[in-house]
């Protein structure tokens, strides 16, 4: 595997890639990588092309109370698990590689930002997309893949890209949890054991919402309740949304008739953790 920390670097090995007819796959992450990650890597892999991945903890996501300084980082720990995940080029850049002089421009997301965690977390995905189009910029793939856990980022990356006619092709990869049901993140490592054990509550909820609107319940209303109190009643966990809305523009429902995305996102403690479900008629074949 070949790793480096600068863009120029980056681009030669790339480019070296092109040249043999190699298509680019491209994983951007910030690290601390666990097999949410590594389902992307496989996913990658699957495609034939040159996999980038890179680790960087982007400053510009973070509000001033949030937890930039405190995010888990162990890049040697990373770089060895995607080498033997089999990725071929890790990019690690500093925040001086990143961002050599206070920016002055950004990638503005409209209405898709106003709701879940852009309303909660202000400026965050104005911080992730200008980072992911800079990453872009640099990177050059064809291919670039999300996990659906951060379902409103995907959702917003894929508009950008159809917005701003970039030439790369968004790929979601479903939500990778732990056997008993927690999603995968980063910030899991943070949970005391109490809090691990309580947090399952967020994908049991979810799980008991589905087979609601599996049973017949149309009201978004009616499920955004049941998890809510659910989750006060057998956790200590402090809801900062849950909310239904359209799984394609989250637009606010009533009546779950099309896709819809159940979302949520509860502190326990410090951490703050967000979960979600798309509940759709599953497609005839
Ligand atoms: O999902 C993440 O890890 C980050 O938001 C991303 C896409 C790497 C941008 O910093």
């Amino acid at each position: 595997m070949k790793r480096t920390s600068y863009i120029s670097e980056l681009r030669e090995i790339v480019a070296m890639e092109r040249r043999q007819g190699k298509k680019i796959a491209f994983i951007p992450t910030m690290g601390y990588l666990h097999q949410g990650h590594l389902a992307l890597v496989e996913r990658a892999k699957q495609s034939g092309s040159f996999v980038v991945l890179s680790i960087f903890v982007n400053p510009l996501q973070f509000g001033p109370n949030e937890d930039y300084s405190s995010y888990p980082r162990d890049l040697e720990r990373d770089a060895h698990l995607v080498e033997i995940a089999g990725v071929d080029a890790l990019f690690h850049p500093t925040s001086a590689e990143m961002y050599p002089r206070p920016m002055v421009t950004y990638v503005e997301v409209g209405q898709l930002d106003s709701v879940l965690c852009g309303a909660k977390r202000p400026g965050h995905f104005r911080g992730v997309v200008t980072v992911v189009s800079k990453l872009f910029h640099i990177v050059q793939p064809d291919f670039a893949f999300f996990g659906q856990k951060d379902y409103q980022q995907y959702l917003i990356i894929q508009r950008m890209v159809k917005d701003l006619n970039l030439p790369v092709e968004i790929i979601p990869v479903p939500i990778v949890r732990e056997q008993d049901g927690l999603a995968l993140s980063s910030r899991n490592v943070f949970l005391t054991s109490e809090q691990r054990q309580e947090a399952l509550i967020l994908s049991q909820s979810l799980n008991e919402a589905e087979m609601l609107w599996r049973a017949g319940e149309r009201s978004a209303r009616v499920l955004e309740t049941r998890i809510r109190d659910r989750i006060t009643r057998e956790s200590q966990g402090i809801i900062d949304y849950v909310e239904v809305r359209d799984a394609e523009d989250l637009s606010e429902v009533t009546n779950m008739e099309n896709p819809v995305l159940v979302a949520l996102a509860v502190r326990f403690g410090s951490t703050r953790l967000i979960d979600n479900k798309v509940m759709e008629v599953e497609p005839l074949v």
